[in-house]
């Protein structure tokens, strides 16, 4: 079946009618392959209801899984239980990931309808009367406070936050409700910020208090939380967001063209299966590069394959290029030396160090600064010792495919 699409309306209609969403922390029409995690917020929720306390919850996986877009349904799950919840997404800047934490919990009563607890927050913050200030003033990182509760004298930002949780788990409790912090990126933030917000945690679970760090990040970021406090360990449900199997990949592609009354046939829906290698991002992109080629229903093979090139520039600039551009120079000669291994198995376990150093005839010494600026940089990470791995999908297809050399990459950066 030959079906050409030309008339412009036509095309910007099926374009403004297409319900998949790529791109970060876009919600997808259809949320495929998480029911597990919803249902443990579920517990997690039932149980703060019942005064019951749990452990946090932390999520690690690759760009581009979905896992700012999990944390965002987790919230959601929270608020629709009006619960008091918190989202960042951490920076690495002190300053500004409190600043986001302390606007988040002047806010924190907001979506919660029990009187008693929105009275109990006010005063908390009547206590702690200059946070309004500096939140929204000009974000000091030393906050005073001046009510009785806390004396007068000045305060680090980390015993502020320590004040603020506390209260406010404790009031939280006593209105059978939960505090919920939800942290994105949570590998960014710096270890000191990271060590108050896990010593909470830990405080809060031995206080028998509802307090809940609902953290995602990327694959190192379990091993950066022991670093910062070697109890992390313990203290979280740590748990991987990773590709979607089979059924959930074609059930991505079929309710979400279900939604505008189409389906795919057999042999579409095999080859975007395949092309999408089950990464979510690459559902969403595969898909609705597809839609964008046909008007009919079942959506066709031929559209699918029409779509592909278009899928892949979409990835290419959505979830590639910006990262590529991040690596300095020296780096990227690095991530080119990973890619031309062109190991399909190593690129899904991690390629040896030693090898990679060969590969650019160099002693393995000489690259471990590049290699630690390229971890820091979130290009790459460590899945075990003398390994590394690249944190996005598919990327050494694209080092390999685009050829880095290509100028407006590289003129981009220099
Ligand atoms: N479970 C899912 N089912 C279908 N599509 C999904 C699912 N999760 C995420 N997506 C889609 O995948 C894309 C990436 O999602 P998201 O931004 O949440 O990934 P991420 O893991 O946070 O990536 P990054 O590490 O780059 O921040 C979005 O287009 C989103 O709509
Ligand atoms: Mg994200």
């Amino acid at each position: 079946m030959v079906e050409h699409i030309e008339s412009p309306v036509e095309i910007s209609l099926l374009k403004a009618l297409n319900p998949f969403s790529p791109g970060a922390g876009r919600q997808p029409a259809t949320l495929v392959g998480r029911e597990h995690e919803l249902e443990l917020m579920d517990l997690l929720l039932a149980r703060t209801k019942a005064k019951r306390t749990s452990q946090g919850i932390i999520y690690r996986g690759l760009r581009g899984v979905g896992k700012t877009v999990l944390l965002i349904r987790l919230q959601n799950m929270a608020q629709k239980m009006h619960m008091p919840t918190v989202r960042i997404e951490a920076t690495g800047n002190d300053t500004d990931d409190y600043v986001e934490l302390f606007k988040g919990l002047a806010k924190v009563s907001r979506n919660v309808v029990n009187t008693k607890f929105r009275q109990r927050i006010l005063n908390i913050f009547e206590n702690v009367q200059s946070m309004s200030v500096n939140v929204l003033g000009n974000g000091m990182s030393v906050m005073k406070s001046t009510g009785d509760m806390y004396g007068n004298m000045p305060h680090s930002n980390a015993y502020q936050l320590e004040l603020l949780i506390e209260e406010i788990s404790q009031a939280a409790q006593d209105s059978d409700l939960g505090l919920f912090v939800f942290i994105d990126e949570f590998q960014e933030m710096s270890s000191e910020l990271m060590g108050t917000l896990i010593t909470l945690q830990h405080r809060m679970g031995q206080e028998n208090l509802p307090f809940y760090i609902v953290g995602v990040g990327l694959p190192d970021l379990p091993e950066a939380l022991t670093k910062s406090r070697s109890y992390a360990e313990r203290l979280f449900d740590y748990r991987k967001v990773g590709r979607l199997s089979y059924e959930d990949t074609a059930l991505g592609f079929q309710n979400t063209v279900a939604k505008g009354g189409r389906k795919f046939n057999d042999e579409a829906l095999e080859r975007l299966v395949e092309d999408s290698q089950g990464y979510p991002y690459f559902v969403q992109a595969y898909g609705a590069a597809a839609w964008n080629q046909s008007t009919i229903s079942p959506i066709p093979l031929e559209a699918v394959e029409r779509g592909e090139a278009e899928a892949r520039r979409s990835l290419d600039e959505g979830l590639y290029a910006s990262r590529w551009q991040r690596a300095t120079p020296a780096g990227r000669t690095y991530l080119m030396a990973m890619a031309s291994m062109n190991d399909r198995e190593d690129e899904e376990n991690g390629y040896a160090t030693g090898k990679i150093a060969e590969c650019m005839n160099r002693d393995p010494r000489e690259l471990s600064k590049m290699r630690g600026k390229l971890i820091e940089l979130g290009l790459i990470y460590s899945p075990e010792r003398g390994k590394v791995a690249f944190t996005v999908p598919g990327m050494a297809d694209f080092i390999r495919r685009v050829k880095p050399s290509a100028e407006q990459i590289y003129d981009k950066q220099s």
